[in-house]
């Protein structure tokens, strides 16, 4: 049940945190969080019935009905300002994840730290948090599976201490960038057969895209 990416969602958040668990499908982050002691409770939320259902059934078989509460509903907007001091939205992507925290500014607003999990598009979460007054305060690579995952705590801008990850000195860093180089190739090489989409936007900004990753990759150790 648990992983590396879900441990290091659990590692940023703060003991005793009252903690909401966006999109929380088989409630495993929830049960762990409530498990391990860090979070004093956790509402999980999820917008679709059936993962819903599927989490509720396994926190009862946890035993922790008494300290997770399931509701179902879009995004925060299940939940009320000041409820939660934290927000866990993992599993999503980018413009999602933006697009939750848009539709609930008291509730985003009332807690103290966002823990952020995109599955895509992270450069969009970076800006979303540094044009709503967060900052980065830590942040990891977890890899399951092969897969790495980008795991992102924010604390509100005011309150920020000095960045704890070092991101050029993960060993998982070289692997990941690899990884959206390979990905960026693949959208370009898909592109490169329409002379319409050849001429776009958007390939000229996935070409940028991938020549300042493959920059970031060569100047590593
Ligand atoms: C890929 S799963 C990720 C599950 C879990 N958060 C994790 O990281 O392991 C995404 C879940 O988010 C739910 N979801 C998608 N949009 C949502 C929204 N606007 N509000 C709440 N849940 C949502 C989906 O139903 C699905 O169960």
């Amino acid at each position: 049940m648990t992983d590396a990416r879900i441990t290091a969602m659990i590692n940023f958040v703060r003991e005793g945190s009252r903690v909401a668990d966006v999109g929380a499908d088989h409630g495993y982050l929830s049960i762990e969080l409530a498990a391990s002691g860090r979070a004093k409770f956790v509402t999980a939320t999820e917008k679709n019935p059936q993962p819903l259902q599927a989490a509720r059934k396994n926190i009862s078989a946890a035993g922790l009905d008494n300290v997770i509460d399931t509701r179902l509903g879009d995004g925060l907007q299940v939940l009320s300002a000041g409820e939660v001091d934290t927000i866990c939205i993992a599993g999503m992507g980018g413009a999602l994840i933006t697009k939750i925290l848009d539709e609930s500014p008291e509730v985003v607003q009332s807690a103290r730290q966002l823990i952020l999990q995109p599955m895509n598009a992270s450069e969009k979460v970076r800006a979303w948090l540094n044009e709503n007054g967060w900052a980065v305060d830590d942040e990891d690579l977890a890899q399951v599976a092969g897969v790495i995952y980008e795991i992102i705590s924010a604390v509100k801008s005011s309150e920020v201490v000095p960045k704890k990850f070092k991101r050029e000195l993960s060993p998982l860093l070289k692997k990941f960038l690899s990884q959206r180089v390979e990905k960026f190739r693949r959208i370009l090489n898909a592109m490169s057969r329409s002379p319409e989409a050849r001429m776009s936007e958007k390939f000229f900004a996935t070409r940028d895209e991938l020549n300042a990753l493959q920059r970031e990759i060569d100047g590593l150790p």
